[in-house]
């Protein structure tokens, strides 16, 4: 809650599955995460991630960036529709645009992003199969805050988990989507609780400085 007793506000932005967006459902639900979801917003019609929100009676809104003439007008056009919605706090949960310096900016030090690598290695996309082709015995997931650098802002919450003898992509893939839906929901609790927060490009938790890596989570043989 904050301090008025207004519940925090969240918007989740999505562009496909939405598996992350349920876990915070679910969590919001739970009571776990003291916060309401005022809206999701896709980037890409007919995704099931807008489906989760119908059926959990959220609002739901399509911005198809292929409408827009370029990645200003869009990004103008999002922040427009996000702030509809006055958010405590932006998700990006599997949202899978470039984000112009001008948004970052707008929603400084109240946007996290979810992103499937022990950051700050793999920031960009096939993060797995670079694991893999790299040789690494470990990978993971970091929820970061976002800043004008892509995948670089400061680490928030992140969880490690060991590389297997056979794993291929999709095995991995796998099992750091686990624990995304863990740690994703965490974070935004603690943002919520007003426990978490960015200050001067750092990440603190409960006023005191998080390491490079965010709050590290190690994670069992799952
Ligand atoms: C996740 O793997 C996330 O790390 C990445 O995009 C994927 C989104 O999955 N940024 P979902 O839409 O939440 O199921």
């Amino acid at each position: 809650m904050s301090d008025d007793s207004q519940p925090v506000r969240l918007v989740v932005l999505i562009s496909g599955s939405g598996s992350n967006l349920q876990a915070i459902i679910d969590a919001t639900r739970s009571g776990q995460i003291p916060a309401q979801i005022a809206a999701v917003v896709s980037n890409r019609p007919g995704v099931k991630g807008l489906e989760r929100a119908k059926q959990a009676g959220i609002p739901a809104r399509v911005l198809d960036h292929t409408e827009f003439d370029g990645r200003e007008a869009f990004d103008r056009a999002l922040m427009a529709q996000i702030d509809e919605f006055s958010p405590d706090l932006v998700v990006l949960a599997g949202f899978m645009r470039i984000l112009t310096p001008t948004f970052a900016n707008h929603y400084a030090g109240r946007m996290l992003n979810i992103h499937p690598s022990l950051l700050p290695k793999y920031q960009g996309l096939n993060t797995h199969q670079r694991v893999l082709d790299a040789g690494d015995r470990e990978h993971g997931v970091t929820v970061h805050f976002v800043t004008a650098e892509l995948d670089g802002g400061p680490p928030a919450v992140q969880a490690r988990l060991a590389v297997r003898p056979g794993d291929d992509a999709a095995a991995l893939a796998s099992r750091v989507q686990r624990q995304e839906h863990r740690i994703y929901p965490l974070a935004i609790q603690w943002f919520a609780q007003g426990r978490l927060r960015m200050h001067n490009g750092q990440s603190l938790l409960d006023g005191e400085p998080l390491p490079a890596s965010g709050y590290l989570i190690e994670t069992e043989a799952d």
